[in-house]
């Protein structure tokens, strides 16, 4: 993980201050962040991502205590969670307080809060804190990518799509290297009776089972609960044709493609001898943290390249590759044309 340059740090959090936009590098993907507080700076990440304005923002604060000035209250599962996953990639929906205005929150009486690990946005938080003297100064922030495109791990994929101004929109990005995480925080509810994840992640539900004391629910795409953009049929999607396809049928579809260029992602041993058509071939990684990792580069990576078509062998189906199958999901979904 990145070490973080205080004077770009200060830079940062006074450009924050007065009211701009700064892309930066969390532990999950790289967030596009203005000061929470600041309803036309909140404004201008959906203006900047091209979002509709009734999608709420994840709000990014420094500990639990910061927390509680966004929130009109923790319940005790909530409180459990967060001592046991804060800081780290884990999102709690929770009843807003008056200070969360409605341009963070698309209109709806809850909050989403998240404390990141990532040395950056701590950095960021502790300076705009200190410049207003609030401790509980929050980073509203997206992930830094424009609306339905594949979320960034890296400050290039910032720069490639939103871009730094002049020629883009946003006054700054930061360089921290690549997210070590690599896909969104887990979203929790924890607005109802019991908690729901609203947007698996790399904190499973097994994992929160194990505080909670039960499995919680997956709420499914039509579950009419909080409006989440993640949710939506369609979104992180490359540009190209995407198709999902189970371990034993990736060579016969290679076959049917003879003539397509082609990107694949699946496993070594699939890919040891395929033919000429296959302009890039990338090697998925065994475990789902290091799949995770590289996933959202390895989307970009093939829709960047002379493929026209991109295969990607599906992983598992065990419960800890949850998160990756539904951003695999997310990925494919509408975008065969055939
Ligand atoms: O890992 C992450 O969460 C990254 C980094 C930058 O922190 N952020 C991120 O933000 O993924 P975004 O805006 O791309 O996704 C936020 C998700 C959306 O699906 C949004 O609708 C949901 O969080 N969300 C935020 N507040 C909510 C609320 N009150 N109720 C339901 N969903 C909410
Ligand atoms: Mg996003």
């Amino acid at each position: 993980m990145s070490v973080v340059d205080a004077a770009l740090a200060r830079r940062a959090a006074a450009i924050l201050r007065a009211g701009g936009l700064v892309a930066f590098p969390t532990e999950t993907v790289y967030g596009l962040g203005a000061a929470a507080d600041d309803p036309r700076a909140v404004a201008a990440i959906f203006a900047a991502k091209g979002r509709p304005a009734d999608h709420p923002l994840i709000v990014h604060v420094a500990d639990a205590a910061a927390a509680s000035s966004w929130t009109a209250g923790i319940p005790p599962p909530a409180l459990e969670l967060m001592r046991r996953f804060w800081p780290g990639p884990l999102t709690l929906v929770l009843a807003r307080a008056a200070r969360a205005h409605d341009g963070l929150t698309g209109g709806q009486d809850s909050i989403g809060l998240r404390c990141p690990s990532h040395p950056w946005p701590q950095a960021l938080l502790a300076e705009l804190g200190r410049l207003g003297s609030d401790p509980a100064a929050a980073i509203a922030a997206p992930s830094a990518n424009s609306f339905g495109r594949i979320s960034p791990t890296d400050a290039a994929h910032v720069r490639a799509d939103l871009g730094e101004k002049p020629g883009g929109v946003v006054d700054l990005v930061i360089d921290g290297g690549p997210c070590p995480v690599g896909i969104e925080s887990t979203i929790v509810d924890c607005t109802g009776d019991v908690p729901r994840v609203l947007r698996p992640g790399s904190i499973t539900r097994a994992m929160l089972a194990e505080v909670l004391g039960a499995l919680p629910a997956l709420a499914g795409p039509r579950d009419p609960g909080p409006r989440a953009s993640g949710t939506l049929e369609r979104h992180y999607a490359p540009r190209k044709p995407l198709e999902l396809l189970a371990g034993h049928a990736l060579c016969a579809r290679i076959n049917e493609l003879r003539n397509v260029p082609l990107a694949i992602l699946a496993p070594a041993a699939a890919l040891l001898d395929a033919p000429a058509q296959v302009v890039l071939r990338l090697v998925a990684e065994p475990a789902p943290e290091r799949y995770a990792r590289r996933l959202y580069e390895h989307l970009h990576r093939m829709d960047e390249s002379a493929a026209q078509r991109l295969l990607i062998s599906l992983p598992p189906d065990s419960e800890d590759w949850e998160a990756i199958h539904d951003r695999l999901r997310r990925a494919a979904a509408g975008t065969i044309d055939d």
